[in-house]
């Protein structure tokens, strides 16, 4: 579906995307005191179970004055608000992938909101921010959960922002792992420190972009640039002060600092999307050297969970489309969709396609295993709604027979290392070692069959059609 012609969104920043949310009825303050340790997790996970509103808590214990956001971009009511769009989760990802293909270049400031008060030296002390431990076998408090982490590719130039959580060590080092090591192996080769800014209290398509896969287009316009396209005006940018990389200027909070190199440390256990709690020996420690932020600003935080305040399907299965799209050349593809299932480093992903020949299908899995290799990849007709799991296996079951439809895939073991965790048992140690190998299911049905019934599904068209008569019809 292609997106509608749309205004830009209508607020400048995380404080005025609050006030919309709040006018809107889907952000709730509370003044009753709340506890960083475990209770404001806690309260997170259980209004995420209840489809509850955005938090903003204004009385933390032992923080006052220091308020505390979080469940602000998880619903299609929240993410309508931030894309300035009806709530309608096709039309967002529409909007989503069309920012993927169309980037909007961003714009240096002198200065901006993010510098009102700069810190150094003594100044320096990372606990001042109210930082949750978010579930009751996390081994620090998570300040990273929500925050983009920037740096810079020292060969191409070209900046990058990640989700990567952030464990606070001491006052001015906190501990970062994951895909930031792509950028640190380059800078550690030419005996350099990797240059690191830590950006908290984004715009929600900042933090959106930040925690999904946006690769560099053909102009190095990264996340920056898709959340520009999002947002329908450019983003605007400040430099650091210690460093040249470049950050949003309308942040709340800048960490900015430096992994020197060959440095490692243990950090975690910490509570994972996948459903497990995930741990690294060898994370990569960031040394402070200043931290900018606005008068009173507001930290942002989220608890990682099965069910989290981050719709990670939506933007993985927009930025996988996109890719697999593009890097394909398979014009057969119609839509993909990552249901998020599966826990640490496996899950499945799956793709609709227009087949015109047998062979169709079995070459979507191997392009999809070049983006992808330790995911179960199922593919589909293309007149199957994706995201509802009882069409999808309606098809595997129907459909799939052992050697003629299912293709063995290879994953590939990234080796995360883990070690003890309280209580003695690393419970990750088994998971981590055995990822299991990946399947691919050509689930579709053209081709196989020579009388296959028609599918008794309703046409898109006449759906459309009644759907358009849906309030006359006095229809919720
Ligand atoms: C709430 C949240 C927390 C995340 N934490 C981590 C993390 O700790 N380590 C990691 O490697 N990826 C983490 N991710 C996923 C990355 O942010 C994601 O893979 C993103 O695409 C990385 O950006 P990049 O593709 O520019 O490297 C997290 C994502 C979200 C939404």
């Amino acid at each position: 579906m292609a997106a509608r012609e749309r205004q830009k969104v209508q607020y400048g920043d995380l404080r005025e995307y609050l006030e919309l949310l709040q006018k809107a009825g889907l952000l709730k303050r509370i003044t009753a005191p709340v506890d960083l340790k475990f209770e404001i997790g806690a309260i997170c996970a259980r209004a995420l179970e209840r489809k509850g509103p955005g938090l903003l808590f204004e009385n933390i214990t032992g923080y006052e004055g220091k308020p505390l956001v979080s469940n602000i971009i998880y619903s299609v009511e929240q993410l309508a608000v931030a894309f300035n769009t009806v709530a309608d989760i096709d039309e967002i990802y529409a909007i989503i992938v069309e920012g993927h293909r169309n980037r909007l270049s961003s714009i240096t400031l002198e200065t901006g909101p993010c510098k009102e008060t700069v810190r150094y030296g003594g100044d320096i002390d990372l606990y001042e921010i109210p930082t949750p431990w978010w579930h009751e076998l996390d081994g620090g408090q998570y300040i990273g959960t929500s925050s983009g982490i920037v740096t810079r590719d020292p060969d191409t130039g070209i900046l990058n922002m990640g989700t990567y959580r952030c464990m606070i060590v001491d006052p001015k080092t906190l501990t970062s792992s994951g895909q930031i090591y792509g950028h640190i192996k380059k800078y550690e080769v030419k005996g350099l420190p990797t240059p690191v800014a830590v950006v908290m209290g984004m715009d929600p398509l900042l933090t959106l972009a930040s925690g999904s896969p946006v690769p560099p287009d053909a102009h190095g316009r990264m996340e920056y640039e898709a959340a520009g396209a999002w947002r329908g005006s450019p983003t605007e940018l400040v430099k650091c002060e210690t460093s040249d990389l470049l950050v949003p200027a309308h942040a709340e909070v800048i960490i900015e600092g430096e992994v020197l190199p060959g440095t490692r440390m243990p950090e975690g256990p910490h509570g994972e999307a996948g459903g497990f709690y995930g741990q690294r020996l060898d994370a990569y420690p960031i040394q402070v050297k200043c931290i900018t932020h606005r008068r009173n600003p507001i930290a942002y935080g989220i608890i990682c969970l099965l069910d989290e305040d981050y719709p990670r399907w939506l933007f993985r299965s927009g930025a996988f489309e996109a890719r697999i799209k593009k890097e394909s050349g398979l014009r057969s593809i119609r839509s993909a969709y990552f249901p998020e299932l599966g826990g640490r480093n496996w899950g499945g992903v799956i793709i609709a396609a227009d087949i015109k020949d047998p062979a169709e299908a079995g070459k979507i899995i191997a392009e999809a295993w070049k983006i992808v290799p330790d995911r179960w990849v199922i593919v589909v007709d293309d007149d199957c709604d994706i995201r509802n799991w009882n069409d999808v296996m309606w098809r595997v079951v129907t459909n799939v027979r052992h050697g003629r439809d299912l293709y063995p895939g290879k994953a590939v073991r990234n080796g995360e290392k883990t070690g003890p965790v309280r209580g003695g048992r690393n419970p990750m140690a088994d998971i981590d070692n055995d990822i299991p190998d990946p399947t691919g299911i050509d689930a579709t049905f053209r081709f196989k069959f020579d009388n296959l019934p028609p599918v008794n599904k309703v046409g898109k068209e006449l759906m459309a059609k009644v759907a358009a008569r849906w309030k006359e019809l006095g229809l919720p």
